[in-house]
């Protein structure tokens, strides 16, 4: 069995804060949603993955390299444009000869990997497993109709009137019979060639296709609530380690990670936390489920339940909760005199400010 991790696309309509770099390499607890997957897939026993990449091709490679960190073996399969996610399973036909296949979207996100799902396709073989979650939108999906017995019986591509709150999660399992139900595809309303569509042949033609629910699913739509949540799930499980500088004047409680070459001092850190390398805190509190990323300063401040990334640095600002502070953002106190709160946002940028 081979993957194919998708792993195209801009990130344009996901914000706040990838709208600048591959949606893929969004940090969950530090680490790019991609080598969740990545990680996912070699715990499942897959060793060759096909990457498909397109505009930010470059960042995806820096990030990913061969592979070998991963225990994988990778190709990068170059896409001219996004053309949909069955036109990614065409252009890498050759890639994927006759295997059995998995397609993880690579900006998706499974709680507990895909080893579970792995062995059932293996046990049962049909010629598609696919995996859904209950969703409060389903119109922004890929959403299926199961019968009585849970079994697929139509499949509807972001549908207008959704027929059920099941959305197709971003990982298949394909035998090789989905290349012919690809390569019968027309392009779709919005101009793509829908993998979903490829699904749907499979059951007009008498194909078995087999589901499973999920809970524990995330994706980025640029909904700061979500991202915080799957970044508290991830720290959940998160062990202790520290590898950079804690001096005796600082106090870490439960499960925290100090990174290489990162400085704690005159600081208490009560876990799950993370703390990238290279980050400074100093004279601050970190409460539970906050990553704070690398490079970063938090000086004199107190944060919990947040996410920072790389390079930000917060100072002297008193508490801040449930935030998310992109990459190189500075916070910090506004002077005094006049009382007035002084902001340079970026687009698309939500604060709430205590009135
Ligand atoms: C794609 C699929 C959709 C699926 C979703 C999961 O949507 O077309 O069926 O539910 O991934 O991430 P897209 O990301 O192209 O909007």
């Amino acid at each position: 069995m081979k993957a194919l991790v998708l792993a195209g696309g801009s990130g344009s309509r996901l914000r706040p804060i990838t709208h600048t770099s591959a949606k893929q390499l969004v940090p969950v607890a530090n680490k790019p949603v991609l080598f969740y997957g990545l990680e996912a897939i070699r715990d499942a026993g897959i060793r060759e993955v096909g990457i498909v990449v397109g505009d930010t091709a470059a960042e995806i490679q820096d990030a990913v390299g061969d592979g070998s960190r991963f225990g994988l073996q990778v190709t990068y399969l170059p896409q001219d444009a996004p053309r949909g996610l069955a036109h990614a399973v065409l252009i890498a036909r050759e890639y994927l000869g006759d295997d059995d296949f998995v397609m993880y979207l690579g900006d998706n996100f499974v709680v507990g990997g895909i080893d579970g799902i792995v062995r059932r396709f293996r046990q049962e073989r049909p010629d598609a497993q696919i995996m859904l979650t209950r969703v409060s939108d389903p119109r922004a999906f890929g959403v299926a109709e199961l019968d009585g017995d849970g079994r697929v019986v139509g499949l509807e591509e972001k549908p207008e009137h959704p027929k059920s709150d099941l959305a197709l999660v971003g990982v298949y399992i394909f035998g090789p019979r989905v290349h012919d139900a690809v390569a019968r595809l027309k392009p779709s309303w919005r101009d793509e060639l829908e993998i979903t569509d490829a699904i749907q042949g499979l059951i007009d033609t008498g194909g078995r296709v087999e589901s499973t629910v999920i809970s524990g699913y995330w994706k980025d739509t640029g909904n700061v609530t979500d991202m915080l949540e799957v970044n508290r799930l991830v720290l959940e499980d998160v062990e202790p380690s520290v590898a950079g500088a804690v001096d005796a004047s600082s106090e870490l409680i439960g499960r925290v990670v100090v990174e290489a070459g990162a400085t704690v001092a005159g600081s208490r850190i009560v876990g799950p936390v993370i703390v990238g390398a290279g980050t400074v805190v100093r004279d601050s509190y970190l409460g539970p489920f906050t990553s704070i990323g690398r490079d970063c300063r938090v000086i004199d401040s107190e944060i919990e339940y947040s996410i920072v990334l790389r390079g930000a640095s917060i100072d002297g600002v008193g508490r801040i909760e449930a935030s998310l502070i992109g990459r190189e953002a500075e916070v910090t106190p506004a002077p005094n005199v006049p009382r007035a709160h002084r902001l340079v946002l970026g687009d698309h940028s939500k604060v709430q400010i205590r009135q």
